[in-house]
């Protein structure tokens, strides 16, 4: 059946947050971790501005696309474009449920239409060579129950599903935030694992709620792969020790200052950006340590004060 290679650790798709700098900063800690980028609707990607929409540096292989939407046909002929772009993996959302994703029929309500989802990754597939997969939550409004969940997975597994990541807490469409929605509705692990058990040969990643590499590594023992969201953001660099924990890399980790210079080193590369929407991505670099709270001040400074910055990494 399904052949894709198994990312054992991944950091979430996260709108206005895993932009494409994002990505570079995290790749700076880990060379291995499965990066995926904000949600990118079919729409956009058709009719935006492409080139920019789609943009990505080198380094920040293995990086998978998540795409928005639900007309197959149009994501098709995106997964086509993203596939051309260089993508590694086409991530179908069907988990969000911010009001502006409903409005647009696609994400979490997605749920509700399994044979619309199903026609969706069976168009991409038929035109790429490339994984496509789908993050999804465990349950949708009070569609709940396990057998639902099964009903849905299998509809994914007749159209040659490569991995499907699944959130471990149903959404609410109406009544709660998509902030709420991450942090409401209880977390089921349980679940997650049942449907390895039940569908052992597919490519499953479980999602929410896991802040620590030992929690992953826990998680391994059931699932094939684990992927981060805002642990990564906010506390990045618990990445240092994947590529040693996780790949078998042998190569030295980065300690913070190095990874602290190499960004900057970045920054003044790109210069056609404002370096604090650049900056606030590495906030968190010293999250736990006792520099925290001054590197905070530092990088939201304004205006930034690079020497000062230097300074404290004692360069
Ligand atoms: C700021 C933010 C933006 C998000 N945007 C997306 C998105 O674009 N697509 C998506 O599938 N999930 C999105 N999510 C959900 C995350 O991918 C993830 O499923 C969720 O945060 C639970 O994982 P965590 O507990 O490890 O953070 C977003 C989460 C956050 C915090």
């Amino acid at each position: 059946m399904m052949s894709y290679p198994k990312h054992k650790i991944s950091v979430a798709p996260m709108m206005d947050w895993t932009d494409r700098h994002c990505r570079y900063f995290l790749r700076l800690i880990s060379q291995h971790v499965l990066l995926y980028t904000e949600m990118i609707t079919s729409k956009a990607i058709l009719h935006g501005k492409r080139e920019q929409l789609l943009a990505y540096a080198p380094c920040e292989h293995p990086v998978a696309l998540q795409i928005g939407g639900s007309d197959p046909q149009e994501l098709a002929r995106c997964a086509k474009i993203v596939e051309d772009f260089g993508y590694d993996e086409i991530n179908l959302n069907v988990g969000c449920p911010s009001d502006r994703v409903q409005a647009g029929a696609f994400g979490l309500c997605l749920m509700k239409s399994p044979d619309l989802v199903a026609e969706s990754v069976a168009a991409m597939k038929s035109v790429v060579k490339i994984p496509v997969t789908v993050k999804t939550r465990i349950g949708v409004d009070t569609q709940d129950d396990y057998a639902s969940l099964v009903a849905f997975i299998e509809k994914l597994i007749a159209v040659d599903i490569d991995q499907v990541t699944l959130h471990a807490r149903k959404g609410w469409l109406k009544g709660l935030s998509p902030k709420e929605n991450r942090i409401l509705p209880e977390l089921k692990y349980a679940t997650v694992y049942q449907i390895k058990k039940d569908f052992p040969h597919l490519p499953l990643a479980i999602n929410g709620g896991i802040e620590t590499l030992a929690a992953a590594q826990e998680h391994l023992q059931f699932v094939d792969g684990v992927m981060l969201g805002r642990a990564a953001y906010h506390d990045a660099y618990i990445l240092a020790e994947v590529d040693q924990k996780f790949y078998g890399a042998r190569t030295l980790i980065k300690t913070r200052q190095e990874v602290a210079l190499a960004y900057l080193d970045y920054i003044k590369t790109q210069t056609q950006f404002e370096p604090k929407n650049l900056l606030r991505h590495a906030i968190g670099l010293y999250h736990g340590t006792p520099g925290a709270r001054r590197w905070r001040q530092l990088l939201s400074a304004s205006p930034f004060v690079l020497t000062e910055v230097l300074d404290f990494l004692a360069v």
